[in-house]
């Protein structure tokens, strides 16, 4: 018999294995498969995602929370296809533009808080935030103020994982052996009162205790050295961290005391996720710069924004005559087939009020974990807003003892769920499990999500 000729043709996840630089990844234990299987994803409809052997799952997490209008909508599939066959590219430098690039910038502007001036397209939530700095120090030098630099973002805040936006995450995971964090960048309290909050402080007083440390801060650095506050509305990868009580009220006039510009980063939060178009629309706050990505094209084709304030975009403007062309732009900035695929995105995010039912379901949603963990032995709290929800989990309720780092509580619960079939994120840091499904889920889905997590942390858990 001759041999086969497919005998030593290398599976598909091997040549992952071999090939592939992923992110966020234990590398050795990937590269040697210790690891276990890659698991491949093939296709996706509605809230599931399908991988490669056939196995369907009940994506918790909206791939990275970014697939808000749910997986398989051909009518993005064929905006995308349209603008490629109509025109594939068009850069944005020198004042050229596209159509789709044009009336996304409207629509934008349209969908964000009042205010908001102009939109920079960029790709990724940590290049817009890179934008961003560089905004915020173009607008420093105009105005005459060289000093004015230092960005105070917050432990365990998420921002990206470049070079600056990377410095700003307060996530040492993203620092360690990158020679990071870099830059005029400083850190302050991360505002969880479960963990932070004193022994019988209210969540108002840990709020204003939050504020002094962070006008304290700046106190200590100089106020003329500090240029701004980055922050997330409800603080995402750092642990799914909605603001105590009173938080945004507190912190806003300490910005404008030294006159800080305040971006909002609502890569996370942006276009509905929490029941609001916005973040800022839930919380009151009145940010001058304001970062979008994730749900803007629901991660169809990678498309960010820097939005930019009208305050901030008179400086800008000024800075024209002192310093030329704006110097700033990549290739792809503005791409319009991103931008198709974002209009297409938004239609359909308005014409089936999607936010309106994070909103519902979303309330839906945190009631329902509530429920059926808070009671839980090893359940230190569930919390969240809208369709973006945790659990944490501790060795020890009365005591907040945490489970051992080796014992792995978050990423073993996280696969329990997935043999259940069931997406649910183990988030960096800490043994947490953050829910973030697509806005489309319904009612029943929901009731599938806590009872397949509350299986999984009965198996693992008792
Ligand atoms: C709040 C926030 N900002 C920025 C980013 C970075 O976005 P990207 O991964 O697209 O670079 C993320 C990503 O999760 C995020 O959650």
């Amino acid at each position: 018999m001759s041999p086969n000729p497919l005998a030593n043709t290398p599976s598909l996840e091997d040549l992952d294995r071999r090939h592939m630089l992923h992110a966020f990844t234990h590398l050795a234990d990937f590269a040697s498969g210790a690891m276990g299987e890659p698991r491949i994803m093939v296709g996706g409809d509605g809230c599931h995602v399908v991988d490669r052997k056939g196995r369907r799952y009940l994506d918790g997490f909206a791939g990275l929370y970014c697939v808000n209008v749910g997986y398989g909508r051909t009518e993005i599939a064929d905006a995308i296809a349209r603008q490629a066959h109509g025109l594939s590219y068009y850069h944005a430098y020198a004042g050229h533009s596209s159509e789709p690039a044009i009336l996304l910038a409207e629509r934008v502007i349209e969908w964000a808080p009042a205010g908001m001036s102009r939109v920079y397209f960029g790709l990724s939530g940590s290049d817009a935030n890179e934008t961003q700095a560089k905004i915020v120090w173009y607008y420093n030098n105009v105005l005459g103020r060289p000093a004015k630099k230092k960005i105070i973002s917050r432990h365990r805040g998420y921002h990206g994982g470049t070079v600056f936006a990377g410095s700003l995450t307060g996530l040492p995971v993203f620092h360690t052996a990158f020679d990071l964090p870099l830059g005029p960048v400083r850190h302050t309290r991360n505002p969880h009162h479960y963990w932070e909050g004193a022994d019988g402080e209210s969540e108002e007083a840990f709020s204003r205790r939050c504020a002094d440390e962070l006008e304290a801060l700046i106190q200590a650095e100089g106020p003329e050295t500090v240029a701004a506050f980055i922050a997330e509305p409800v603080l995402g990868t750092g642990g799914i961290i909605p603001p105590p009580a009173g938080y945004w009220a507190a912190i806003q006039p300490v910005l404008r005391r030294h006159d800080l510009l305040l971006i909002a980063d609502e890569v996370v939060c942006g276009f509905g996720r929490l029941g609001t178009r916005f973040g800022c629309d839930r919380y009151g706050i009145q940010p001058d710069l304001l970062t979008i990505a994730k749900g803007l094209t629901s991660a169809y084709l990678p498309l960010s924004g820097a939005i930019v304030g009208e305050r901030v975009w008179r400086v800008l403007e000024e800075g024209s005559a002192k310093y030329g062309p704006f110097g700033h732009g990549y290739t792809y900035s503005a791409h319009p087939v991103c931008a198709a695929a974002a209009l297409a995105n938004l239609d359909i995010l308005e014409r089936e009020k999607l936010t309106e039912n994070a909103a519902s379901t979303g309330a839906y949603l945190q009631d329902r974990l509530r429920d059926r963990l808070a009671g839980h032995a090893h359940v230190g709290e569930v919390r969240g807003e809208g369709l973006l929800a945790a659990v944490e989990f501790v060795a020890d309720r009365k005591t907040k003892r945490r489970f051992e780092t080796a014992d792995k509580v978050g990423a073993r619960l996280a696969a329990a769920c997935v043999e259940r079939g069931l997406i649910a994120r183990a988030m960096p840091h800490g043994d947490i499990l953050g829910f973030a499904p697509p806005l489309v889920i319904t009612k029943a889905e929901i009731d599938q999500l806590v009872d397949t997590t509350a299986a999984a942390v009965a198996a693992v858990l008792g």
